[in-house]
């Protein structure tokens, strides 16, 4: 028998907009381990710390942080890059500073999307003039059509293509980042971007 394939689930929101779900929260939440216990595997004795990007990242940054074992802290970092709505402003802005030092501490810097790259450029170049004693990136999503910045991370959950995504902490104008899914938006029936 051949194996039937599922079209992808589709959520539809009374706004009229609808979410096509990309990558379902079952494969988030078997990928997330993966990639914590790589970055154990990477650093078997070091206390790590990690550097999340709000809002975006929190929830990866959680789930990452409590599947890694041994020592971890973390702390967090606020930017603004976009606009309102998913059209990018080119300009990076650091809207909120970490609490603590990191000079020599090994760092990972945790971010939910890797797009054009000018966030994380932006972001690492501030911490590597603050010292810390080694510096890697994980990135639950990577669009690496979009890049624009030299830029790339250690650690990646997921590649995806160019299409504007929500859920898992990704937002569309604040909204969605409460969906346990990744999904690409649909704006009464016009896809979001490319962003210019
Ligand atoms: P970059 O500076 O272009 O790499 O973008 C980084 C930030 O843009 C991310 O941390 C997100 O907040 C936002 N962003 C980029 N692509 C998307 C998307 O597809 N959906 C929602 N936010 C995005």
């Amino acid at each position: 028998m051949p194996r039937k394939t599922k079209a992808p689930r589709t959520i539809e929101f009374p706004s009229g907009e609808k979410i096509r779900i990309l990558i379902p929260s079952a494969r988030i939440q078997k990928r997330i381990p993966e990639l914590a216990k790589k970055i154990r595997a990477d650093f078997p004795n070091e206390p790590l710390h990690l550097v999340g990007v709000l809002k975006g990242a929190v929830f990866f940054l959680s789930d990452l942080a409590r599947h890694i074992p041994g020592e971890v802290s973390f702390d967090m970092i606020a930017v603004s890059s976009y606009g309102k709505g998913s059209h990018t402003s080119g300009q990076v802005r650091l809207t909120r500073d970490l609490d603590s030092s990191i000079e020599g501490k090994t760092i990972i810097v945790v971010e939910d999307i890797l797009d054009t790259g000018l966030t994380l450029r932006y972001l690492l170049d501030i911490f590597q003039q603050r010292k810390p004693k080694q510096m890697r990136v994980a990135v639950l999503l990577d669009k690496p059509e979009r890049r624009i910045a030299p830029v790339q991370a250690d650690y990646v959950g997921f590649t995806i293509p160019n299409e504007f995504v929500v859920g898992f902490g990704l937002d569309y104008a604040e909204r969605y980042r409460n969906l346990p899914d990744v999904g690409v938006l649909t704006l009464n029936d016009h896809s979001v971007g490319p962003r210019k």
